[in-house]
C-alpha cells in the first residue's frame, strides 16, 4: 500500500460516526493550519469532486434498504477513486495538505462491520482501486445517545445511514474504536468533553504526528 507520504504532501481523514462534529473540527483544523501559512484543501466524502457528488446523492438519500451493502462498496469505491483522481492526487502531488471529512475507513466500518461483515471484500477493492491510505487520521469517538438526539443527516435530508437507528450507530462506534486501536495513523478523539477541548487534542495530534 502506498502510503501518501511519498507525495510531497500531507493526507488527513476525519473520521466517526455521524453527527460526531467532523465536519466542523476538519474546518477549525483546515482554518488553523491556514493561519500557520499552509496551503490546505478541505474536501469531504462521499463527495469532493463533481462526479462524486452526483454519486453523493444516491448513497444519503432514500429508503434504507435501497442498496445492498455490497452495492454500497462500489457506489463509495468510485466515488473515492473520481475524489482521489480529481482532487486527493493532484493537491498532493502541489505539496499541499488534503483534508478529508470520511475517506476509506468509513467504508470499513460502515459497510464492513457494522451493516455486514464484509471486511475482506472493502480491503481487496480499496487494494485494486484506491491503494493509499491517510498519514494521520482522527477518529471522533461520540456516544451515539447524544449524536442521534441531534438528527443533523435527516435535518438536510440526508439521514438514510441515521435511520438505520441507534444499535446501528452503536455497531459503528465499536467498529471505530478498534480501528483506532489496530492502526498506528490513527488517533481516538474523546469529544465528550466539548468541541474546544476536542479541537485542542486534535491540534496536538497533528503537531506530533507532522512537527
Ligand atoms: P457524511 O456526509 O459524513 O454524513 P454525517 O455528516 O452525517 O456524518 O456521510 C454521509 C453518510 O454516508 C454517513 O451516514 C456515512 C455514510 N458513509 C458510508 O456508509 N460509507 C462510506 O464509505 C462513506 C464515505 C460514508
Amino acid at each position: 500500500m502506498r502510503p501518501a507520504g511519498m507525495s510531497a504532501g500531507r493526507f488527513i481523514s476525519f473520521e466517526g460516526i455521524d453527527g460526531s462534529g467532523k465536519s466542523t473540527q476538519s474546518r477549525l483544523l483546515a482554518e488553523r493550519l491556514r493561519a500557520e501559512g499552509e496551503t490546505v484543501v478541505l474536501t469531504r466524502e462521499p463527495g469532493g469532486s463533481p462526479g462524486a457528488e452526483e454519486i453523493r446523492a444516491l448513497l444519503v438519500s432514500g429508503d434504507p434498504g435501497r442498496w445492498s451493502a455490497e452495492t454500497e462498496i462500489l457506489l463509495f469505491t468510485a466515488a473515492r477513486r473520481d475524489h482521489l483522481e480529481r482532487t486527493i492526487r493532484p493537491a498532493l502531488d502541489r505539496g499541499e495538505i488534503v483534508i478529508t471529512d470520511r475517506f476509506a475507513d468509513s467504508t470499513r466500518v460502515y459497510q464492513g462491520v457494522a451493516r455486514a461483515d464484509l471486511r475482506e471484500t472493502v480491503d481487496a477493492l480499496h487494494d485494486l482501486m484506491i491503494g493509499i491510505e491517510p498519514d494521520l487520521t482522527l477518529i471522533l469517538d461520540a456516544d451515539p445517545e447524544r449524536t442521534m438526539a441531534r438528527g443533523k443527516g435527516h435535518a438536510r435530508g440526508e439521514g438514510r445511514f441515521e435511520a438505520m437507528g441507534l444499535a446501528f450507530q452503536q455497531a459503528l462506534r465499536a467498529g471505530f474504536r478498534a480501528l483506532a486501536a489496530d492502526e498506528l495513523r490513527c488517533v481516538l478523539i474523546d469529544t465528550n468533553a466539548g468541541k474546544e477541548a476536542a479541537a485542542e487534542a486534535i491540534w496536538q495530534a497533528v503537531r506530533e504526528r507532522f512537527g
